[in-house]
C-alpha cells in the first residue's frame, strides 16, 4: 500500500494541551465493520457517566442529498460526480458537528464514516486544528479470513450488525437479499482499492487512536491523550457482541416496602419470600446456560438470591441509593421533618443529593463497574433495588437524567434485556405476586411553598401494617 509521506496537517503541534477542548471521535473502517455499532454503544456510555456525546452518521447526509440509492457504482473511488457529492456530505456533517461542540454544550462529537483514505481524515483533522478539537481516532480492523468469512455468510452474532443493519438500510428497502449481500460486498471492494488503515509505525504515529482487530479479539492503543480517551479505550476492550441475556429483578418485597417506608435492611416480607420462590421457578423455566447472580449487600436481595438456591455474588457497589437524614423514614415523615428537603428533590430529583446521602448522579458514578462487568459477561441476573435499577436501565435503555429518576420498576417483575442490533429489546414480565407500589411520581407543585397535601400528592398507597396469613 503506498503511504503519503507528505503528510497535509502538522500532527504533533495541536495535538497537546487541550485539556478541555471538546473532542472528535473518528470512526475509520470499510463498511460492514460495526462502526455505527460501536459508534452508538460508546456514545450512550458516554452520554450514561454524563459526557454529553452525539452521533453523526454520513451515510445519512449522503441519503438525504441523493435520495434514491442505486448501486456500489456510486462507492467507485472513480466516480467523479459522486466523490464531490460524499466530499460535500462529509463537509456538511462536520459543520453540524462544530455547531454541536461549539454552540450546543456537547463534549465528545463521533463522526460515523468510513474515513478510509488519509486525504480525507486529514480534511477532518484540518477542521478539528482549526477549531482546538482533540481527536481521538477508533478502527475497526478486521484481518482475520475466518471473522470475514463468518462476516460474510452471516453465520455469527458477532457480525449481527453486518446482517441486521446493512439489510435492513434505508438503502436497501424493498430489495431481495441476496442482490443486496451482492451490491453490499461490491461497495465493500471499492472502499478496498483505497483503504489506508491508520499507520502505528510511521504515517499516524503521533495520532492518538485504538484499532479494534477481528471484534475484539486484540486492541492496538496509540497515544491516549486524557482521561476520557483513556475511558473509551477500556470501555471498546470490554464489550462483546456475544448473544447473551440480561435480567434486572428487584428484591423481593421488603418488610420496609410494605410500611412505605424508604432504604434500611430489613427482610422479605410474606409476599417476598412467595416473590423470591416465583423467582426461583422463572429462572429455571428460562433454562438459562451459566447463569451468573448477583445481588447487592443488603437482607432483602441476599434473601431473595437465597431462595434460588444457586451460588451468587454480592457487589457492595449494588446497595441502595442512601437516603441520608431520610433514611427509614416514610415519605409523610419526610414532609414533615424535612418539608423544604422534599421540594429541593422534587425540583431536580437526578442531581438532588440528600443530606448525608446521595444523589442519582452519585449512584451512576457508584455503579459504573456493574456496567462494565456487565458489558464483559454473558447471562447475568442482578437482584438490586429500585433506584440502583433505574440506573442500569438507563444505560441499556438510552434514558437521560430526567428520565432516569423516574423509569418505572415495580416489585415483583423481571425485566429481560436482549442485545438487538443497535440497542436492546426490554421484556416486563409480572410474576404474579402482588406487592406494594413504591413509585411516587413527581407531583405538580415542586415549590417550597407548597401545602403538605400537595407536596404527599403522588405518594402510593401502603398498607399499615404488613397482614401475615
Ligand atoms: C455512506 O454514504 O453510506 C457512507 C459514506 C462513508 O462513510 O464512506
Amino acid at each position: 500500500m503506498k503511504k503519503n509521506k507528505m503528510l497535509h496537517v502538522n500532527r504533533r503541534s495541536w495535538a497537546s494541551n487541550m485539556t478541555n477542548s471538546p473532542t472528535l471521535i473518528i470512526m475509520v473502517g470499510l463498511p460492514a465493520r460495526g462502526k455505527t455499532y460501536v459508534s452508538k454503544k460508546l456514545t450512550r456510555y458516554l452520554n450514561w457517566i454524563g459526557v454529553p456525546t452525539k452521533v453523526f452518521n454520513l451515510g445519512q447526509y449522503r441519503r438525504e442529498a441523493v435520495k434514491t440509492y442505486k448501486s456500489y457504482e456510486f462507492f467507485r473511488h472513480d466516480n467523479e460526480e459522486a466523490m464531490k457529492i460524499r466530499k460535500e456530505c462529509a463537509i456538511a456533517a462536520l459543520k453540524d458537528v462544530k455547531t454541536y461542540l461549539l454552540d450546543e454544550n456537547g463534549q465528545i462529537a463521533v463522526f460515523d464514516a468510513t474515513n478510509t483514505t488519509r486525504e480525507r481524515r486529514d480534511l477532518i483533522l484540518n477542521f478539528a486544528r482549526n477549531n482546538t478539537f482533540k481527536v481521538f481516532f477508533v478502527e475497526s480492523v478486521c484481518d482475520d479470513p475466518e471473522v470475514i468469512a463468518a462476516n460474510i455468510k452471516l453465520a455469527s452474532l458477532s457480525t449481527c450488525y453486518l446482517q441486521e443493519v446493512k439489510v435492513s438500510s434505508p438503502d436497501y428497502a424493498d430489495v431481495a437479499e441476496d442482490r443486496i449481500m451482492d451490491d453490499f460486498l461490491k461497495r465493500i471492494e471499492c472502499y478496498k482499492v483505497t483503504y489506508e488503515p491508520l499507520d502505528p509505525d510511521d504515517c499516524d504515529k503521533e495520532l492518538s487512536f485504538i484499532k479494534v482487530i477481528n471484534v475484539g479479539r486484540r486492541f492496538l492503543v496509540n497515544k491516549v491523550q486524557d482521561y476520557i480517551q483513556s475511558k473509551i479505550v477500556y470501555y471498546l476492550m470490554n464489550i462483546h457482541v456475544h448473544p447473551r441475556t440480561i435480567y434486572l429483578s428487584r428484591h423481593g418485597e421488603s418488610e420496609y416496602n410494605s410500611l412505605g417506608r424508604l432504604g434500611g435492611d430489613s427482610g422479605l416480607s410474606h409476599r417476598g419470600k412467595q416473590y423470591a420462590e416465583a423467582l426461583r421457578q422463572f429462572v429455571e423455566e428460562q433454562r438459562i446456560p451459566d447463569l451468573k447472580v448477583w445481588t447487592s449487600q443488603l437482607k432483602r436481595t441476599i434473601q431473595t438470591a437465597e431462595a434460588l438456591g444457586v451460588p451468587y455474588e454480592q457487589w457492595k457497589i449494588l446497595n441502595e441509593l442512601d437516603a441520608g437524614v431520610c433514611e427509614e423514614l416514610t415519605y409523610s415523615e419526610i414532609q414533615d421533618k424535612y418539608p423544604d428537603e422534599f421540594a429541593l428533590r422534587d425540583q431536580d430529583k437526578y442531581h438532588y443529593r440528600y443530606p448525608g446521602g446521595e444523589s442519582y448522579q452519585d449512584l451512576v458514578q457508584r455503579v459504573e463497574p456493574v456496567i462494565m462487568e456487565l458489558e464483559r459477561q454473558g447471562n447475568v441476573l442482578v437482584i438490586a433495588h429500585q433506584a440502583v435499577m433505574r440506573c442500569l436501565i438507563a444505560y441499556f435503555m438510552n434514558k437521560g437524567a430526567d428520565e432516569l429518576p423516574y423509569l418505572k420498576c415495580p416489585l415483583h417483575t423481571v425485566l429481560k434485556l436482549t442485545p438487538v442490533a443497535y440497542g436492546c429489546k426490554i421484556e416486563s414480565i409480572y410474576l404474579n405476586v402482588e406487592a406494594v407500589n413504591t413509585h411516587r411520581d413527581r407531583p405538580l407543585n415542586v415549590s417550597l411553598t407548597r401545602t403538605r397535601e400537595e407536596a404527599l400528592s403522588t405518594v402510593p398507597h401502603h398498607k399499615i401494617l404488613e397482614t401475615v396469613p
